[in-house]
Formats: structure tokens, C-alpha cells, sequence
């Protein structure tokens, strides 16, 4: 246990707070020097209280977006932006739609590429990254299968943002949302694990109790692309921040 970073905390609105003072500090820090913040977003339910603190240290501690340059983890694939179930419209609404973030800096997979266009476009969504100067920061949730994005089980650690096929389980977790399994989207295009791994610093937040065998497994199992989480291990700057619950399982 000793090489992880875990912050463990008594409620998920404590362990948000603390990711949202993380962020805030860079983006004051690299404002300071004048230079931009590039974020790593995720979309899911874990993160959405910490970009609640965001919009609120916004609009209150008057904390600006306008050198910030965000890029998500992934999309649903077919989804079109506009799509209430899209993780596009997603962002809007929980985060990007109350912030002063210039649109020309928000970046979202896209949903709707051929066939023909998708290698393409992960490709320049790669070199994009690279070229606003990597991730600063990566936001992560996990699933229950062991994912980080949409990267499942059997993901490689060198793989970089391309199409992929979505896991039962994660289907079957969607469903809800969707009106029932049937109308979940079976792929999506993400970010690799080893986009992910290049971020400097990554922020896996997991709560309540139906996370806690999936945090217990990421943190104490042998690396493993069964387990894509374990491939946090090689890297030196992932905090895990957990609520009590969600680290109920770790040794102690
Ligand atoms: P959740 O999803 O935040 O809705 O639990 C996390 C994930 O599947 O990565």
C-alpha cells in the first residue's frame, strides 16, 4: 500500500472539495506565470460535485476558465453533441455552461465519425493534447469493471485514444439512463491508457460502497489489463482520493 496516494475522506462532498482546491491552485498558479491549464475531464456521476465547487469558486472566489484548454476522457459512439445522453451535453450542463471557458478550448470525442474518419481523428485528438502541452491535471471516476474512461478490460497500456466496445457490465450500468440496455450506445471512442498515464498528476475519485471491492482490487492486485485501473500503478502521480465507504476494503 505504501507507493499509493490515497486521501480518504468522510464524505464525497469533502473528498470533491479537495480535487476543486487542487485545480484552483494550478490554474491560479499558471495564471500567475501566464501560461494555460490543461484538464483532463471525466464524465459519470462521481465527478459531478467537485465541477459543482468549481462553478461555485466562479462564480463566488472569482476563479476564470479563460486559460484553461479541457479535454474529456470519451464519448458514446454513435451520439450526436446535442443528445441529452451525450457526455458533450453532459459537460454543459454540469460544468462548461456556468464557467467563462472559451468553447474554442473545450474538447469532447466526437460521437459521429465514419467508419472511415475515426482513426484520423484520434490520431489528431492525440497530437492535440500533446500540443497544448499534455495534461496538466486528469480527473478520473472508475467503473465497476476496472475502467479508466472507456478503456476496459483487455485494454493495452499503450493504447492511445481510439474506438472501442463497451463491456456488459458498463452497458448494463448505462441502461438507466438510456430507458433500458437496448438503447445504450455499444461503443465509444476514448482516451487511451497510455493518454491517461502521460497526465502529470491524476485525480481517481470513488465513493460509497459499490466502489469499494473495484478500489480495493486497482490498489492491491497485480498489474493487470484485466483490471485497467492497475495501470495507475506505474504511474508517480495518481492520488486516489476515496470516501470512507469506497475504502472500506483497503487493508489497513
Ligand atoms: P460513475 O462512473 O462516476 O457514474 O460511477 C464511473 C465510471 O464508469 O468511470
Amino acid at each position: 500500500m505504501e507507493k499509493y496516494n490515497t486521501e480518504i475522506f468522510g464524505s464525497s462532498l469533502a473528498g470533491s472539495k479537495y480535487v476543486a482546491e487542487k485545480i484552483k491552485a494550478l490554474i491560479e498558479l499558471n495564471d500567475s506565470k501566464g501560461v494555460s491549464t490543461v484538464l483532463g475531464l471525466a464524465t459519470g456521476s462521481t465527478p459531478v460535485i467537485m465541477y459543482k465547487e468549481l462553478i461555485r469558486m466562479h462564480k463566488e472566489d472569482g476563479l476564470s476558465f479563460q486559460n484553461v484548454i479541457s479535454f474529456n476522457l470519451d464519448e458514446y459512439s454513435p451520439m450526436q453533441p446535442e443528445s441529452e445522453d451525450s457526455y458533450w451535453y453532459f459537460m454543459h450542463e454540469n460544468l462548461f455552461n456556468h464557467i467563462d471557458i472559451k468553447a474554442e478550448n473545450i474538447n469532447v470525442p466526437k460521437g459521429t465519425l465514419s467508419d472511415d474518419d475515426v482513426s484520423t481523428y484520434c490520431n489528431d485528438y492525440e497530437a492535440k493534447i500533446d500540443a497544448a502541452g499534455g495534461l496538466d491535471i486528469q480527473i478520473l471516476g472508475i467503473g465497476r469493471t476496472g475502467h479508466i474512461g472507456f478503456n476496459e478490460p483487455g485494454s493495452p497500456e499503450e493504447s492511445i485514444t481510439r474506438q472501442v466496445t463497451l463491456n456488459q457490465i458498463t452497458l448494463d450500468d448505462a441502461a438507466p439512463s438510456f430507458g433500458g440496455v437496448e438503447n445504450v450506445p455499444t461503443k465509444a471512442i476514448t482516451m487511451g491508457v497510455a493518454t491517461v498515464l502521460k497526465a502529470k498528476t491524476i485525480y481517481l475519485m470513488a465513493y460509497g460502497s459499490g466502489k469499494s471491492e473495484i478500489v480495493s482490487e486497482t490498489l492491491t492486485s497485480d498489474i493487470t489489463s484485466q483490471v485497467p485501473a492497475t495501470f495507475l500503478q506505474n504511474h508517480n502521480n495518481t492520488i486516489f482520493v476515496l470516501d470512507n465507504e469506497a475504502s472500506s476494503l483497503l487493508p489497513t
